[in-house]
């Protein structure tokens, strides 16, 4: 069978959000202490960020930065991480069983995302928490009157609000783990108050309700109960989730063909959550856009605590990261932003020792799809040869997603090649328009899909640049077994 891919550059599915590229830093593990953070190592700058990992990050494009969780959120106290450092208490936390000490805060955060050039993406306590801590802490990074929680900013040495733009209601509150877990009327009933008083303290912020991260139960209903109370002080519904080579995240332990089939997963998870939201903005009336945030979304099924979910990713994980960002673009319509889970050590694209750093092999997809997107998700068609898994009958081996960027005249096609060993051959189409003649392609492969990349041998699974030639209406490309690859070409 002949492979097609064939783009009309008029065929548009919309915007795509820069946001989708975020990212996400936990008090977990080594992600802050000993990731981002560490005073006294030789990497460390003046503020005691690790400069290795901050032009790592800054090869990842990220615009926005979720923090300071996930489940450790949810026993947060803000004021604990601000002030003078010594006098910041070290606590107990229960979502991750670790002790807290503080030195990394809100302030320390802010700086970090200002350095790297990312926007702060806080999410705020809904477990233990409370409402007023909620929007005193608004008011401590963004109230310009003359107010307690101003001065106190300002006696922290930051006279200009931090203008934080985004900000979460909780983390997972429908998972039973969560410190505070919610049942979507608990949870309908708090975001809406929350959001109330967080919207009046500054008119100005995007507000994110907990959608689901647990997708076996009541995610319908929870849904139904936070449009119909809360939909016009809701931005972003957000979903979590986690894919795995096993049957608890996938299809099958271990089985190459079912952990890529769950490219299907991923567009019934968008594609009924669109449905659902269309539906409830339409019973309810709502005016105001309610946008997908996937802000936590990666590969973990390999690490739990004990490990500090270190996971150590390989080829086909890499893989999976693009069908991810696949999904996203085919789903830039109504998915406006999206964080990976997370950028150091835990679960994360960058590990570090003392004296050292690794990319994973899931940086590399996210470094050129996020360097090379354009602004616009073009809606391609693609035809092809097939593979079959015992719940998939004939997928697509080529999983394709492509941008436009009009100004640059640029159209760039992702491609996640899901066979073990064949090359497959595919034309590229225009059903308007030319390619000017050049172009590159970025193509992510390695020896085989369990080929990891380590300390001693950094380069297992990295990128490979090459230029392309095309002219006229139609390209040929050949695209190599278990790689991502995207073509980026030249329009005339
Ligand atoms: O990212 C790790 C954890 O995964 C987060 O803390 C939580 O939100 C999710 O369960």
């Amino acid at each position: 069978m002949s492979n097609r891919i064939k783009l009309d550059l008029e065929r548009t599915l919309g915007g795509l959000d820069p946001n989708v590229f975020g990212g996400f830093a936990e008090h977990l593990g080594r992600c802050i202490y000993g990731g981002i953070y560490e005073p006294g190592s030789p990497h460390a700058d003046e503020n005691g960020l690790r400069k290795d990992v901050l032009e790592a990050l800054k090869r990842l494009k990220m615009p926005n930065m979720r923090y300071p969780g996930g489940n450790f959120v949810s026993g947060y106290r803000w004021r604990d991480g601000v002030g003078p450092k010594e006098e910041r208490p070290a606590r107990m936390e229960l979502a991750w069983f670790d002790v807290e000490p503080n030195t990394f805060g809100t302030n320390e955060f802010i700086d970090f995302c200002r350095v790297l050039g990312t926007e702060p993406y806080l999410a705020v306590n809904c477990g233990d928490g409370d409402m007023r801590e909620a929007r005193d802490w608004l008011e401590y990074c963004n109230g310009t009157k003359d107010t307690a929680l101003v001065k106190l900013r300002k006696s922290h040495g930051y006279d200009a609000p931090h203008n934080v733009k985004y900000w979460g209601v909780g983390n997972e509150v429908d998972g039973p783990w969560q410190i505070g877990f919610k049942t979507p009327d608990e949870y309908a009933r708090a975001y809406t108050e929350y959001a109330k008083v967080m919207k009046w303290t500054d008119p100005s912020i995007k507000l994110f309700a907990s959608a689901v991260s647990l997708w076996r139960r009541d995610w319908v209903e929870r849904a139904q109960l936070l449009l119909e109370q809360a939909g016009n002080l809701i931005d972003y519904m957000a979903l979590h989730w986690y894919m795995g080579n096993d049957a608890v995240r996938g299809y099958r332990d271990d089985d190459f063909a079912s952990y890529m089939a769950a490219s299907e997963i991923l567009d019934d998870r968008l594609s009924s959550y669109e449905g659902l939201i269309r539906a409830l903005r339409l019973e309810n009336k709502l005016q105001n856009p309610v946008y997908i945030a996937v802000d936590e979304w990666n590969v973990w099924y390999r690490t739990h605590n004990e490990e500090k979910l270190e996971e150590i990713y390989n080829l086909e994980d890499a893989l999976m990261t693009g069908l991810q960002l696949n999904a996203f673009i085919r789903h830039a319509s109504s998915v406006k932003f999206a964080n990976i889970a997370q950028i150091v050590n835990v679960i994360a694209p960058i590990l570090t020792r003392a004296d050292a750093m690794v990319l994973q092999t899931i940086f590399y997809p996210f470094e050129v799809y996020s360097r090379t997107a354009g602004d616009t998700a073009l809606d391609v068609h693609w035809s092809g040869d097939t593979f079959s898994t015992p719940e998939h009958a004939a997928l697509r081996f080529l999983d394709v997603s492509a941008t436009l960027d009009s100004q640059a005249k640029k159209v760039s096609v992702y491609v996640v090649n899901r066979s073990l060993d064949r090359e497959i051959e595919s034309s590229v189409e225009l059903a308007e328009g030319r390619f000017a003649g050049g172009g590159r392609a970025f193509v992510i492969n390695g020896a085989d899909i369990k080929t990891i990349n380590t300390f001693d041998a950094p380069d297992g699974v990295t990128t490979r640049e090459d230029t392309l030639q095309a002219k006229g209406a139609s390209a040929t490309y050949t695209f190599e077994p278990h790689s991502v690859t995207a073509l980026v070409f030249d329009l005339a």
